[in-house]
């Protein structure tokens, strides 16, 4: 770690006090012309740091500016590090994890931008990734599980999200089959999970989970397309929570949800947040065909959605649903 990084730590670890030179000089060994050349730059990058007269530097606590260190300080308390790679702005965090993972000589684990220019959706559309106010970032995941169970990742990466914002945010949030997390019945998140497989086992080498989270997006900034069916988790209120908060528990929840990939517990979760069992849905399958409707009654074990259909059970691992206007309720 650099000296910037190790003196945003100790004035992060301080909890919004106030951090002497000494302090630092004596925990770096570094001069105080170094310190103050530091805090230059960290406040050039848009840290609210406060010099006070005689007794040192301190970070407000409510920095929204998205630090690897800071998330690194937060999960140490759970006995975590990441290899965490920000990047200020990049074309896609996935299309970036991929090239990464070909490149062999560094690859992080999780990559985090503060905007992308060409953010992906599932089904090939886009997703709109404004600089400052959302979580942009994909982990490069080892999850070793069959193809035909890669439907469990995008289940288990959806209740990590889900139980991430309700820890962090006190929001309730529900499941759109498959993997979209709602609040109030307008989209907050989408997870787009890419594959690169292993030919000679048949197995998934690395999965590459995108998740695309708005977070502080005010209602004006989203595009037309967007703006009756999104929202951000702080839309119209600043409650002080930071990405790096949020990002950090988000860290903590896929940690544990894919170490216990097929517990019962995760698809027991998933049912209890799910907006779709019980209502009537449009299933388009990649707009190839004509959709079909039908009841959702169940999501069986594997995470495929059981639909009752006037031509009997159909069971649907992957396409798309959306909910009948006058159900949505
Ligand atoms: C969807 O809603 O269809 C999925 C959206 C996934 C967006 C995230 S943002 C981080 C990662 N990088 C991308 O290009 N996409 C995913």
């Amino acid at each position: 770690m650099k000296n910037k990084e190790k003196v945003l730590q100790i004035l992060y670890q301080k909890n919004g006090e106030c951090v002497s030179s000494s302090e630092i000089i004596a925990e770096l060994g570094i001069t105080r012309s170094a310190i103050f050349k530091i805090i230059s730059e960290l406040k050039k990058q848009g840290f609210d740091i406060e010099s006070i007269h005689h007794k040192g530097y301190r970070l407000s606590d409510t920095n929204d500016i998205i630090s690897p260190e800071i998330i690194n300080s937060i999960i140490k308390k759970y006995g975590k590090n990441k290899k965490i790679q920000y990047l200020e702005s990049v074309d896609s965090t996935n299309t970036f994890a991929k090239k990464a993972l070909m490149d062999n000589a560094f690859c992080p684990e999780i990559i985090i931008a503060n905007t992308q220019n060409n953010g992906r959706g599932r089904m090939g559309r886009s997703f709109y990734s404004p600089e400052n106010t959302g979580i942009y970032c994909s982990f490069i995941l080892d999850p070793f599980i069959k193809i035909e169970n890669s439907i469990l990742v995008t289940v288990a990466a959806s209740v990590a999200v889900s139980k991430a914002i309700e820890k962090v945010t006190q929001k309730d949030t529900q499941i759109k089959w498959i993997n979209d997390i709602y609040i109030d019945h307008r989209k907050v998140c989408g997870i787009l999970t890419e594959a690169v497989t292993d030919f000679e086992t048949g197995m998934i080498g690395k999965i590459i989970l995108g998740i695309g989270i708005n977070f502080s997006t005010p209602y004006s900034l989203f595009p037309k397309e967007i703006s009756e069916t999104a929202t951000s988790i702080f839309a119209d209120d600043n409650s002080g929570i930071t990405r790096n908060h949020l990002i950090a528990q988000l860290i903590i929840e896929i940690d544990e949800c894919m170490n216990n990939i097929e517990n019962e517990e995760i698809i027991k979760y998933y049912r209890k947040k799910s907006m779709v069992l019980g209502k009537t849905l449009e299933i388009s399958y990649f707009g190839k065909e004509a959709p079909i409707y039908g009841k959702a009654v169940d999501i069986d074990s594997n995470g495929f959605l059981i639909i009752e259909t006037n031509n009997g059970l159909l069971t649907l691992n992957s396409g798309e649903v959306s909910i009948r206007q006058n159900e949505e309720e």
